[in-house]
């Protein structure tokens, strides 16, 4: 027993060492053209520090992507870039992508600049040097709800900075409660015209699919896109809270012979992981087909207290990652086993670093980037401005799961 215990502190001691803190801040800072404009902004509302949540990112070379949604008012810039280039500055300002203009809300009776982006959860690097933003229109969420723009996909060429294609969801994508927080990109370097996307609707409980070639979209339905009504029980950093979040992460598994992939999914509010492959999602014919339910397979249940908000896929481990929120970590499960909790390892935890660990992002370089936010304490009561609220960190993938039952 003593044995035991002490093997397990010399594992959580590596497991630790993996993982480097790059950015942590108190509160976010915007790197504003001047002083006085940033002055203005306060006096005027149009910025209120202590609302911008950091929620999403991405990695792209030397810029870190962080979206910061339209949850309350006062929100600098929704989508943000950090420099990578060294030295890195621990509380760098975050940088508005592709410039402040395209993230300033459109006065009324303005229309939206064509570029422009109200409010992101998260956004998606591709192998063709693209950034995917899926944009929910939707200004001061909590508050008054103001949709500015329709809910759109906007593709920005990262090479270039411009946007290259904006997509409004057609109304039949979406129903009255309908939200659309994340996005994955279905492509590979060589044939970068024959894109999907997958967005998960977690109010509403569906999958769309965008075709770049077509150009047009359709939903997919399933019972495995809602949440379990008794795993919506939530307790983190110290706030309890009952969510109804259906499904909400998802990963591409690596390209199989017959040149489709799996995409594994999960409910928010829910312990197991699903899977389906994308023969089934990319033809509009039989992704919306009702008796394509038996396609959808059940992965396994990952245990109690695992719920997961994101998930990314390492090709070269085979190993899926999942945010653990009630568990102050990431999880890792090579899907060669079965998925069960014996299999389902964690790779970090911290009661109090990885608070809510809200995106995780597995870069070209295999490093896994995890984000936490405190997002239960920022919603419901408000975070402490003298302490570190939100963190960035970066990990090593073969590191991490070392010495995990993941690795091969
Ligand atoms: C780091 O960035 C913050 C915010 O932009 C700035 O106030 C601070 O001076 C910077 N620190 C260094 C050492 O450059
Ligand atoms: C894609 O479709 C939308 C409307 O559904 C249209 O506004 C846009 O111009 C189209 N883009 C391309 C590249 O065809
Ligand atoms: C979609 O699936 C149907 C039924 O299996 C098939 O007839 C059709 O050719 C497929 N379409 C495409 C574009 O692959
Ligand atoms: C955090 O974790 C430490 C070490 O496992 C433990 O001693 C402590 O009680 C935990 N704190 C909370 C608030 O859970």
């Amino acid at each position: 027993m003593w044995k035991l215990s002490f093997l397990l502190v010399i594992g959580l001691l590596e497991i630790q060492a993996a993982v480097d803190e790059i950015f942590a801040w108190n509160e976010l800072s915007f790197d504003w053209p001047n002083n006085e404009i940033k002055d203005e902004a306060i006096k005027s509302g149009q910025y209120v520090p202590e609302n911008n949540l950091p929620l999403g990112l991405d990695r792209w070379k030397d810029k870190l992507f962080v979206t910061v949604p339209r949850w309350k008012a006062g929100i600098a810039a929704s989508l943000n870039f950090l420099p990578l280039n060294s030295p890195i500055n621990k509380t760098s300002s975050l940088i508005p992508y592709p410039s402040w203009k395209a993230n300033t809300l459109p006065e009324s009776g303005q229309t939206p600049e064509e570029n422009q982006i109200v409010s992101t959860f998260r956004v998606k690097v591709d192998a063709c040097d693209r950034l995917w933003v899926m944009d929910t229109g939707l200004a001061d969420i909590l508050g008054e709800g103001k949709q500015v723009s329709p809910q759109a996909i906007l593709v920005f060429d990262l090479k270039t900075d411009k946007l290259i294609r904006r997509y409004n969801l057609k109304p039949t994508d979406y129903k009255e409660d309908s939200f659309f927080a994340n996005i994955v990109v279905d492509v590979s370097a060589d044939k970068c015209d024959e894109a999907f996307a997958y967005l998960p609707d977690l109010g509403a409980y569906s999958l769309v699919v965008y075709s770049w070639s077509e150009n047009d979209s359709w939903r997919v339905k399933h019972n495995f896109f809602h949440f379990d009504p008794l795993k919506g029980d939530f307790n983190v950093g110290g706030v309890n809270f009952q969510w109804t979040d259906g499904v909400f992460g998802l990963a591409l598994g690596p390209q199989q012979e017959t040149g489709f992939r799996t995409l594994y999914f999960h409910p928010l509010a829910s312990t197991r992981e699903f899977s389906v492959s994308t023969q089934v999602l990319k033809n509009k014919t039989v992704a919306t087909d009702p008796h394509s339910y038996y396609l959808f397979k059940i992965e396994g249940n990952r245990g109690d207290l695992t719920q997961a908000s994101a998930s990314d896929f390492d090709e070269k481990s085979n190993v899926l990652f999942l945010t653990q929120l009630n568990r102050d970590g990431v999880a890792c499960w090579n899907p060669k086993k079965p998925l069960n909790p014996q299999n389902l390892d964690l790779v970090v935890q911290d009661n109090q670093t990885l608070i809510f660990t809200n995106d995780i992002k597995i870069d070209s370089d295999r490093n896994l980037w995890i984000l936490s936010d405190k997002m239960p304490a920022f919603l419901y009561k408000g975070l402490n401005p003298s302490e570190v609220n939100y963190r960035i960190f970066k990990a090593n993938i073969d590191e991490l799961i070392k010495n995990t039952g993941c690795s091969a």
